[in-house]
């Protein structure tokens, strides 16, 4: 899908008109006598958030779609990528290929996200698709030239849906070795460094607690790391690690069958580690970037790890593996270790990590922990202006006490019921970065959607994208 500006004079075809509840308009549409809710009555048509009604032949539109914002003094952008969700529903449904949104300069970019974001429908694994016409084109249309916000919105929202279209691969399509492919396509698409560690060369560097994990498994682990602007030293250095569970079946620890098969999702951190480095490298941002992850299955067989085995992690310290079922942590912690190896300025992971945190924060919030107060307050607010919101959690030492090991160092759970174990489990991850800022945002509950939202369809988010690129812009102008 494109989109592009256009002036009122020019737009054709489907029209989306945002009014705030006040019945004022936000565009000029028709300057010279503007009229209340376009001439519509109250009874029609107030104006409140997310209150549509149609208008036929008006201004010389096919339709106009009036649409509500609620009061304006409690607008969020987020209404905008919303009204632009409604607009691509609207127009899908008339079967238009077109479709125009009147809004603000100010709010070009988010519309553009919601255009984009909406327009996305996984339709690849259906060998025949009736009574789908997809949007081609969309238009903004707003005073001003808006031509940078335009495609700043595109570039970010196109990352995301190449993140939700990775992501919705099941386990049997993206296998470690197909998603290595993914990782490699984007280094040859972007220039970027490139470097992926197999089976043989993590037993080299002694990476045990992410083989350990790989043992039940026919497939391989790959640790993937891939670097924008490798060669520009002046610049700052950032990582963003990802935990890319193919599949978790939780191993011999093994899960309920019901709904396991969402745990094709528990790859999403790798997968929006390399969406990151894509609106990165589009938008051409001025700091070196290392997306680093670790693939691979977590599976139950003759060979897999057993609960109670203990690994020696490739930082060294001993890995008392009470629940094969918490690998995540496992993956990450020698995937951690070799990031910080690197010395970046800040190290921002994003793992499917626990199902507590859905438990805690619904899947409404992102659960955030940080070792640096600064860096927590850039991340919350990049949460709140591209509403992918996150809430802090502590990192008390009485939690890091509940995973202390009784032979080994440390334990890969806290207690046996599961208390506080979002937490914990973040306490398992802070043992293997050492001094390095650091961010940990677990993403369990905002991996997916599992019914229809706003801008998004049923199924794969992308979430973390906009977030993560938001926050390293804003630390990079720091
Ligand atoms: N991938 C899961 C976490 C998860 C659960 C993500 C539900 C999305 C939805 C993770 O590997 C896991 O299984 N965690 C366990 C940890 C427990 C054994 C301490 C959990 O949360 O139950
Ligand atoms: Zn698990
Ligand atoms: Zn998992």
């Amino acid at each position: 899908m494109i989109v592009s500006q256009k002036n009122l004079q020019e737009a054709k075809g489907i029209l989306v008109l945002p009014f705030f509840d006040d019945g004022k308009q936000v565009v000029s549409v028709y300057d010279d006598k503007p009229i209340r809710f376009a001439g519509l009555s109250k009874d029609e048509f107030d104006g409140k958030l997310g209150k549509t009604a149609i208008m036929n032949d008006k201004f010389g539109f096919r339709k106009v779609l009036l649409y509500g914002l609620g009061p304006e003094k409690e607008f969020q952008l987020d209404f905008a990528r919303e009204m632009a969700g409604a607009a691509v529903r609207y127009a899908l449904s008339l079967k238009s290929k077109d479709v125009n949104v009147a809004c603000k300069k100010e709010w070009a970019q988010s519309v553009t996200e919601g255009l984009v974001l909406a327009s996305y429908k996984c339709i690849k694994f259906k060998s025949k698709v009736e009574d789908y016409v997809p949007l081609e084109r969309a238009y903004v249309v707003s005073s001003g030239n808006a031509k940078a916000e335009i495609e700043k919105g595109f570039i970010l929202a196109s990352a995301q849906n190449y993140v939700r279209d990775m992501n919705e691969n099941p386990a049997n399509i993206a296998t470690p070795e197909k998603v290595v492919e993914y990782a490699k396509d984007l280094a040859k698409q972007y220039r970027l460094d490139i470097e992926v560690l197999d089976k043989d060369k993590l037993a080299k560097k002694k990476m045990n607690a992410i083989l350990g994990v790989n043992q039940g498994s026919v497939k391989g682990a790959y640790l993937v790391t891939l670097t924008y602007n490798a060669d520009k030293r002046n610049l700052p250095l950032y990582a963003v690690v990802g935990k890319g569970i193919t599949f978790d079946s939780g191993g011999i620890s093994i899960k309920p069958s019901k709904g396991m098969d969402s745990m094709k999702y528990d790859k999403t951190g790798a997968m929006v580690s390399l969406g990151v480095m894509k609106a990165v490298a589009e938008l051409k941002l001025p700091f070196r970037l290392m997306s680093t992850f670790t693939v691979t299955e977590n599976m139950p067989s003759g060979s897999a790890q057993k609960p109670g085995d203990i690994v020696t992690s490739y930082l060294g310290k001993t890995i008392e593996v009470l629940n094969t079922d918490a690998e995540g942590r496992l993956i990450l912690a020698d995937t951690l270790t070799y990031a910080a190896e690197k010395k970046p300025s800040l190290m921002i992971d994003l793992a499917t990590l626990t199902g507590a945190c859905i438990v805690a924060l619904g899947r409404v919030r992102i659960g955030m922990f940080s070792n640096d107060d600064r860096i927590a307050k850039i991340v919350y607010d990049s949460g709140e202006r591209t509403y992918e919101k996150v809430w802090r959690l502590p990192l008390d030492k009485e939690y890091s006490e509940m995973i202390k090991g009784d032979l080994g160092d440390v334990r890969n759970i806290g207690s046996e019921s599961g208390e506080g174990s979002t937490i914990t489990a973040a306490c398992f991850l802070k043992e293997f970065v050492g001094e390095t800022k650091w961010v940990h945002l677990d993403i369990a509950g905002v991996d997916h959607v599992t019914s229809s939202h706003p801008y998004l369809d049923k199924g794969a988010t992308g979430i973390g994208v906009r977030l993560v690129v938001d926050c390293l812009e804003n630390l990079a102008k720091k």
